[in-house]
């Protein structure tokens, strides 16, 4: 059973360590890895197959930067290659990326290839999203669905995907946190940025819908200010979200702001510290909705709505439904007045999904 796993941005090398590794306990299977290239630079990429201990993959595309069809046309012909030389039996993707919908439409046109997808069944409901498009097309030709929370499964079943495909199995990247919490806890990036157990903010912001266009980084500038008035805030910029400040002449206005610490990308057990002991973390990321419900950590999400409702409906996350400065500004007084629900964890987020993908897999043949 030969199972190639195609990871491409930040949030794929996090499910993808957990499946690896699982995958190596299964006699009967092997396991290769492709990178498309779709995030490159050291913070985005390398330093997650470091602290992750992700092997080097055996295939990179280099298929990073560019429009999204540039992405998805490279990644396509890229992998055709590969995966007409490796014949593997499974390609697995994951989550709702460009790499993901690319692979999976080269697998599913491979006679003989089962293409599984992990994270299946999730839906925001926004096909303004280009995440939304990566899901349904992928959900629409996939082979076997693995899924980690209720909604996966009833949006799965409205869209008449037969029974036996699909498998509850939790959530392969609670598996990283549950595996790396300790170690995280000794990385050192608290004291190496100077800060106390619930004495800072974290924030994270990234989507096209809030940081590609000039009123809606005003708006998160206005949001930093008010935090920062208040507690240290932390905010490891993604190269998006710097490329747009740059752009519309923001930057320096963003530098500006005092008790502001602004990094680079962190390593995944720096950014999971940081998490572990912020008072909250303001974000628009995906799988961050999903690591704080995990901790039980305030969440305040910058999104009319989540693919993830399990966050807000069990966990500690509530959304944002517009970018107004007002309503942040009241969500995140709630928060420093110790106002904000706890949540429980969701079921099956134990650190033991990827254990029963692997399982399942091995089983297929
Ligand atoms: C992508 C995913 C998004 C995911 C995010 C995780 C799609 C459609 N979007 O968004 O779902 O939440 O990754 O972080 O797949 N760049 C760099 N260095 C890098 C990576 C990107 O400079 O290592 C710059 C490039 O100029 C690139 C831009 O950031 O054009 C955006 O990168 P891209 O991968 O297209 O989308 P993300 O916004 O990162
Ligand atoms: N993350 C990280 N360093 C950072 C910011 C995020 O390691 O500076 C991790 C975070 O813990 C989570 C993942 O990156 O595991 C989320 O990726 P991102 O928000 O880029 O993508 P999304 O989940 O929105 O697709």
């Amino acid at each position: 059973m030969k199972i190639i796993s195609i990871v491409g941005a930040r949030p794929n090398f996090i499910k993808v360590a957990p499946l690896h590794r699982a995958f190596q306990q299964e006699a009967k299977i092997t396991s290769k890895i492709v990178h498309t290239g779709q995030h490159y630079d050291a913070k985005m990429s390398d330093v997650f197959f470091e602290q992750l201990q992700l092997p080097q993959p055996d295939y990179f595309l280099g298929a990073g930067g560019g429009t999204h069809t540039q992405q998805v046309a490279q990644i396509m012909l890229a992998f055709e290659e590969i995966i007409e030389k490796e014949k593997p039996d499974v390609v697995l993707v994951v989550g709702d990326v460009n790499s993901t919908v690319a692979a999976a439409m080269v697998a599913k046109k491979t006679p003989g290839v089962l293409l599984a997808h992990n994270e299946a069944g999730l839906r925001s409901f926004d096909r303004g999203m280009p995440e939304e498009i990566n899901r349904l097309i992928t959900d629409s030709i996939s082979d076997l669905y693995f899924v980690t929370e209720m909604a996966g499964m009833i949006n799965l079943a409205k869209e008449n995907v037969a029974d036996e495909k699909i498998h509850f199995v939790g959530n392969v990247m609670i598996d990283s946190l549950v595996h790396y919490r300790e170690t995280a806890a000794q990385c050192g990036a608290m004291e190496k940025l100077g800060l106390h157990p619930k004495q800072f903010f974290l924030m994270t912001m990234h989507r096209p819908s809030n940081v590609d266009y000039q009123e809606g980084l005003e708006s998160i500038l206005s949001i930093i200010r008010y935090i920062a008035e208040r507690q240290t805030l932390v905010f490891p910029i993604h190269p998006r979200t710097l490329k747009n400040l740059q752009k519309y002449g923001l930057e320096a206005d963003l530098r500006a702001i005092d008790n502001l610490i602004l990094t680079e990308p962190l390593g995944y057990f720096e950014f999971l510290q940081l998490m572990d002991n912020a008072t909250a973390i303001v974000t628009d990321s995906g799988g961050i909705q999903e690591e704080t419900t995990y901790l039980q950590a305030p969440c305040l999400t910058f999104r009319d709505t989540t693919e993830r409702p399990v966050t807000v409906e069990l966990g500690s996350n509530e959304l944002l439904a517009d970018l107004n400065p007002v309503t942040a500004n009241q969500k995140i007084q709630q928060i420093l007045d110790g106002k904000w629900k706890k949540g429980i964890v969701p079921p099956l987020w134990d650190g033991k999904a990827a254990e029963r993908i692997a399982k399942i897999l091995a089983n297929l043949k």
